[in-house]
């Protein structure tokens, strides 16, 4: 910098100062801040926004409501230092076209339904076949794919981004009109929050989930093989050959499912197991030990070489833990980066997979008059970092 001369240095920072121009800031608290810019159009000419969401200690994540995506997550490691630990595009083109959820607010209902269709009350329900024989991630069009209303509120110490949606009755199958609220919340103390909130006017099933893929390297950064996850579940949903649950809850003892005790994710990632061969790697239920009603701790994840940690805290009775194994390089994302195979892990918290063709799992149906509430945090932490 110090060789450039001042018109030189004018133009470098031309782009920033039209970027803060277009930032209208519609809220500050006393530390932290939220600001909104345009992200784009949709192809129907509809605007699109992008919200900014500061806590006091920098940490940040920029939020879309086009699909309720997290579009960037910035948080620290050991030395002090931000990246972006969120896989995404720099655009919304990108979010246009085909992509596996990245970042996602996913519904009507995470994970998939065994032969896209469930019975309530004597009436089967049909859904889209979007995944072979199955029916995943709320179907063809799913709440990724929908522009929820936003506004912004600001707390003492937390800022927090209130997106909601009403899903007409008979969406992608599904009976019942749906009032959908998330609300996503950073807070000083560097944890960020979601809400869940839904009501319906018919009997209906619903699991809401958000399918953020990590890389505590940051994002682009190769792959996750070397972070340690601990995961606090003593069982799973084992699957049939399309990830469908088979109804059995197995104990993880024995098994690369044992993650009861922190370990490297790639250390078992390719055993000689039908599971991990079905799943292609870990694409699967874990049903969680809780402790108590409200939040309890789920996951703890820990990269190495960085310091920079995760634990991921929730009201749900499950996490699907998937390991990217769809990932194939192909798409060009931040800062032209691309996403190889395990280049990114997803915790999706919910109920488990299949739940409404399951009597034994809990049950994931809805009745008029009551309403469906979930809450899952992310806790930014850091760990000495290993040589
Ligand atoms: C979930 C599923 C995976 C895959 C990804 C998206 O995690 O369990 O099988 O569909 O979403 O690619």
């Amino acid at each position: 910098m110090a060789d450039l001369t001042r018109r030189q240095w004018f133009q470098a920072a031309l782009p920033a100062a039209a970027l803060l121009a277009s930032c209208k800031s519609v809220d500050k608290g006393a530390r932290g801040s939220v600001t909104v810019q345009e992200f784009g159009k949709l192809p129907n000419g509809e605007t699109v926004q992008l919200f900014i969401l500061k806590n006091k200690n920098g940490i940040e994540t920029a939020i879309t409501n086009y699909g309720g995506i997290i579009v960037t997550l910035k948080t620290y490691d050991a030395r002090g230092l931000l990246a972006d630990v969120a896989l995404g595009f720099e655009t919304l083109d990108g979010y246009l076209r085909p992509h596996p959820y990245f970042g996602a607010i996913i519904g009507r209902y995470g994970n998939r339904i065994g032969k896209a269709r469930f019975t309530l009350d004597g009436v089967t329900y049909r859904l889209a076949k979007n995944d072979g024989e199955n029916s995943l991630h709320g179907g063809v069009e799913g709440f990724d794919k929908k522009l929820w209303r936003a506004r912004t509120e600001s707390g003492p110490g937390s800022q927090t981004l209130v997106l909601s949606y009403t899903s007409p009755d008979g969406e992608e199958g599904y009976p019942g009109t749906l009032q959908t609220e998330v609300r996503y919340t950073l807070s000083d103390d560097d944890s960020f929050r979601i809400d869940y909130l839904a009501t319906t006017d018919k009997k209906t099933v619903v699991n809401l989930t958000n399918h953020t893929y990590f890389n505590l390297k940051g994002q682009g950064n190769g792959d996750i093989l070397d972070h340690e996850i601990q995961i606090n579940a003593s069982r799973f949903t084992p699957v049939d050959e399309g990830l469908i649950p088979t109804g059995e809850l197995r104990p993880v003892e024995g098994t690369p499912f044992d993650f009861r005790k922190p370990a490297r994710i790639g250390a078992r990632i390719d055993a000689d197991d039908e599971q991990i061969r079905r799943g292609r790697g870990y694409d699967h239920n874990f049903v969680l030990d809780r402790e108590g009603e409200g939040l309890s701790l789920a996951a703890r994840v820990i990269e190495p070489s960085t310091g920079r940690g995760l634990e991921v805290w929730t009201t749900e009775p499950g996490m699907q833990f998937y390991t990217g194994n769809f990932l194939d390089g192909s798409l060009v994302g931040k800062g032209g980066k691309t996403y190889p195979r395990r280049s990114g892990f997803c915790l999706e918290t919910q109920h488990f997979p299949d739940s409404p063709n399951q009597p034994a799992f809990p049950s994931t149906v809805l009745e008029p008059g009551k309403e469906y509430r979930s809450a899952t945090v992310w806790k930014f932490v850091t760990a000495q970092p290993k040589k």
